[in-house]
C-alpha cells in the first residue's frame, strides 16, 4: 500500500510517500520539504496568513517532486494522509483541502493525522527503529510532554508543561537576546562559544516530584539577566545563551530519567524540533549509557516538521488497525487537539 502524506501545520510544507510492508516497518520512498523560515524571518516569527498562502504555492510542486523521485504516478497512491491538527487553522486547511481534493479526484480514501503522533513515530523512519514499549520525550515548539508508549495509538501522558514549551523557551529567550527566528538553532549555535555556568538560571519544577515542566519563569529570568547586563549584553551573549540552554536541557534530561525510573522502561524516544539539540542528545546519551537504557532519535533532518512523519504515522495507524482511511472528503481540522483525545476524533 502506498501512502502519500502532507504536512502543513505551521511553517514547513512537507510531502512524502511511504510503502507499507507486511510484518515490517513502513518504508520511506521519497520526501520533499519547503521551509518558510526565510519568509517569516523578516517578521521575527511565523505570520499565519503568509504561512497559509505559501503552503498553497508549495504543496503540489512538492507532491510532484516526491512522485518523480520515487518513480511513482499519482494513481498508484492508495491513501492520502494529511495533518489534521494541532497547528495554525489556515495552514492546516491547505493540507487538508489538497489531500481531500486529491482523494476525491483519485477515488482514494483519506486519513487525518495528529501532528504530535507524527513526531512521536518519526524515529521509526531511522535505520535503527525502536521497539515498543518506550518512554517518549516530545519536545517541539508548542509541546513538551513525557509519555509512556505501549504501541501505535496507545499513549499515556506522564507529564507535560504547565506553561511554555521547551521550544518556546528557546525561541523566546533567543528573541530577547536579538537572535531572531527560529531561536532554538540560533541560540544553541551561539551557546557553543559560551560558558554554561556563567549565569545561575532557575530549573523550574526540577524537584516538583512529578513529571510536569514549566519554562515561563526561565524566560523571565533570562529577561531580567539581559536587562541587568545592559550594555554588557553583547559581550556576554554567548554566556547567557549557554546558561539558558544548559537550564532547559538539564530539566529535560532529569525529568526523562525520572520517567524511565518510574515506568521501569529501558528505552526512550526523543522527538520534535528540540530533539535536534546537540547538548540534549549528548547529555541524554551519556546518562542513558550509564543506566543501560537505549535512546532513539529521528534522523536530524526529520526532527523538525516534515511530510515523512505524517505519511509514516498514517501508514503505521493503518497497519496496526487503529484507524481506517475514509472516503469522506468533508474535512475539518483541529487547531487544538490533545494527543490523548486522538481516538475521539
Ligand atoms: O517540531 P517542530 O519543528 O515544530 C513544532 O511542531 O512546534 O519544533 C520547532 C521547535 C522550535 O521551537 C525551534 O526553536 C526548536 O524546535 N528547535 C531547536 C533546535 N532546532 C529546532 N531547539 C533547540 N536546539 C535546536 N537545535
Ligand atoms: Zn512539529
Amino acid at each position: 500500500m502506498l501512502v502519500l502524506g502532507i504536512e502543513s501545520s505551521c511553517d514547513e510544507t512537507g510531502v512524502a510517500l511511504v510503502r507499507t510492508q507486511s510484518g515490517g516497518v513502513p518504508v520511506l520512498l521519497a520526501h520533499a520539504l519547503h521551509s518558510q523560515i526565510e519568509m517569516h524571518q523578516a517578521y521575527g516569527g511565523v505570520v499565519p496568513e503568509l504561512a497559509s498562502r505559501d503552503h498553497i504555492r508549495r504543496v503540489l510542486p512538492l507532491a510532484e517532486e516526491v512522485l518523480a523521485e520515487s518513480g511513482r504516478r499519482l494513481p498508484e497512491v492508495d491513501v492520502v494522509a494529511y495533518t489534521r491538527g494541532p497547528g495554525l487553522a489556515g495552514a492546516l486547511l491547505v493540507g487538508a483541502g489538497v489531500a481531500c481534493a486529491l482523494g476525491a479526484a483519485l477515488n482514494r480514501p483519506v486519513l487525518g493525522v495528529h501532528h504530535l503522533e507524527g513526531h512521536l513515530l518519526s524515529p521509526f523512519l531511522s535505520a535503527d527503529p525502536p521497539e515498543f514499549p518506550f518512554v517518549a520525550l516530545l519536545v517541539s515548539g508548542g509541546h513538551t510532554q513525557l509519555m509512556r508508549v505501549e504501541g501505535v495509538g496507545r499513549y499515556e501522558l506522564l507529564g507535560e508543561t504547565i506553561d511554555d514549551a521547551a521550544g518556546e523557551a528557546f525561541d523566546k529567550s533567543a528573541k530577547l537576546m536579538g537572535l531572531g527566528y527560529p531561536g532554538g538553532p540560533a541560540l544553541s549555535r551561539l551557546a557553543q562559544q559560551g560558558d554554561p555556568a556563567a549565569f545561575k538560571l532557575p530549573r523550574p519544577l526540577l524537584h516538583s516530584g512529578n513529571l510536569d515542566f514549566s519554562f515561563a519563569g526561565l524566560k523571565t529570568a533570562v529577561l531580567t539577566q539581559a536587562r541587568k547586563l545592559g550594555d554588557d549584553l553583547e559581550a556576554r551573549k554567548a554566556d547567557l545563551a549557554a546558561s539558558t540552554q544548559a537550564a532547559i536541557v538539564d530539566v529535560l534530561v532529569k525529568k526523562s530519567l525520572t520517567a524511565l525510573r518510574e515506568t521501569g522502561l529501558r528505552r526512550i524516544v526523543v522527538a520534535g524540533g528540540v530533539g535536534a539539540n546537540q547538548l540534549l542528545r549528548a547529555q541524554l546519551d551519556a546518562a542513558c549509557a550509564r543506566l543501560g537504557v537505549r535512546v532513539h532519535y529521528p534522523e536530524l533532518h526529520l526532527c523538525t516538521d516534515n511530510g515523512a512523519m505524517i505519511a509514516m504515522a498514517a501508514a503505521m495507524r493503518l497497519q496496526s488497525g487503529q484507524q481506517q482511511a475514509r472516503f469522506d472528503y468533508a474535512f475539518d481540522v483541529k487547531p487544538r487537539w490533545p494527543l490523548n483525545a486522538i481516538d475521539g476524533a
